[in-house]
């Protein structure tokens, strides 16, 4: 038989720990694996100005019928608009193309799909670590995939020197693929002087940078967060960007997010958006509306951006505390490991230093969930169970 013959795929790393995390009957069971953020009680909330967007456009959408294959064009603006800044705006908006895709991994795969087409057989490097996804996304879309030197478990923060070098290296035909902040899985971030760095070999070595731009606003500010991309677009006319919407409107299972196109001319713009728009055809034909609607009007209407801008300033707080809390409550328990890097780390993500047998430990005596290799998503801890999660780290010291 056909399917008899297929063997069992392993789970997601990521995605299938939330499966185990669900199917485990433990009551003090802590998930601090996937990427979603949680309120103090364990829920990831619709935020209020996503619900006043979504009675708006109950009483006003007219049609379910289909937007076009790239999404409207409007959605494509205030998305661009949103990613570059209105500084960046004046300059160079011109020269942006701009596609509706279902979440930041939708955009990375079309982006893949797109290299793959007019980049052939240009390798994709990716920092190392990178998010456990990005590695099959561009794979499976047929890139080379590489990884330069980015992370130094001994500093606990980005090696600039190595990751420098190993820019430097990349010959132009390349794509770089560059976290703008609140990289994922190791919460280091590369600083203002480092991103001048990159800047500066980017425009000389010529490789293609390819921004993953997952988080913005979650690090300092929707504009702080910015600085990176803005620091190399100044040396440099062209790139790709993935944006999502994921997790700075909370829309994670509504897939928002966009496929950006910076090219040197309008016309070359439009002509890989033309490109991209017959990628997108052949796979899905055109995107689902709601929560692109939702964002968009979100983003146009000023109470409603207003509010947003506060309920993304509270997630942020929220988490920002939580690293406060995590590295005061493991001092407390133990003296073996500093982990006060763990506040200088940006966005959901901690490194947190932890070896894949403690995670194990840590998940199967203790029912506490982290990705391998040690990640934690510090949005997922909750007051009561911040005491359970210090003691049972400290334990997992131990071993
Ligand atoms: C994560 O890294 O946990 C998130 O980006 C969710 C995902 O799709 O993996």
């Amino acid at each position: 038989m056909f399917f008899s013959g297929i063997e069992q795929a392993p789970a997601d790393p990521i995605l299938g720990l939330t499966e185990a995390f669900r199917k485990d009957p433990r009551p003090d069971k802590v998930n601090l694996g996937v990427g979603v953020f949680m309120d103090e009680k364990g829920t990831t909330p619709v935020l209020e100005c996503v619900k006043r967007a979504e009675r708006l456009l109950w009483e006003t959408e007219k049609t379910k019928g289909y937007t076009p294959i790239s999404g409207p064009a409007e959605y494509g603006d205030v998305v661009a608009r949103l990613v570059f800044g209105p500084d960046f705006h004046g300059l160079a908006m011109n020269s942006v193309a701009a596609a509706q895709s279902p979440g930041g991994t939708g955009a990375l795969r079309i982006g893949a799909e797109f290299l793959k087409a007019f980049r052939q057989g240009g390798t994709v490097w990716m920092p190392d670590p990178t998010w456990d996804n990005h590695k099959n996304v561009f794979g499976a879309a047929g890139c080379p995939v590489r990884t330069y030197s980015y992370y130094n478990p001994s500093t606990r923060g980005v090696d600039v020197e190595a990751m420098c070098a190993a820019l430097e290296k990349i010959p132009a035909g390349d794509v770089v693929l560059l976290h703008v902040c609140c990289h994922n899985p190791t919460g280091a971030d590369i600083d203002a002087a480092g991103w001048a760095r990159v800047a500066e070999i980017a425009a000389r070595a010529g490789w293609l940078p390819f921004f993953d731009f997952a988080y913005q606003g979650f690090g300092d500010g929707l504009e702080e967060d910015r600085a990176g991309l803005l620091a190399v677009l100044q040396k440099v006319p062209e790139a790709l960007v993935a944006s999502s919407f994921s997790k700075n409107m909370g829309l994670y299972g509504e897939r928002v997010g966009a496929l950006m196109v910076v090219a040197e001319s309008a016309k070359a713009a439009n002509a890989a958006l033309s490109q991209i728009k017959r990628i997108i055809r052949v796979i899905y034909s055109n995107p689902p509306k709601h929560g692109a609607a939702l964002a968009r009007m979100v983003l146009e209407d000023a109470d409603l951006r207003a509010l947003w801008l506060q309920e993304l300033e509270s997630m942020r707080q929220r988490i920002a505390g939580n690293r406060q809390l995590l590295v005061h409550g493991l001092a407390r328990r133990s003296s073996e490991m500093d982990f006060s890097f763990i506040v200088r780390q940006k966005g959901m993500f901690s490194f947190s230093g932890l070896s894949d047998a403690q995670v194990d430990f840590l998940r199967e005596q203790k029912a506490i969930y982290m990705v391998k290799g040690g990640r934690i998503n510090v949005a997922g801890l909750l007051p009561e169970s911040l005491g359970y999660v210090c003691d049972s780290i400290a334990e997992s010291l131990k071993i």
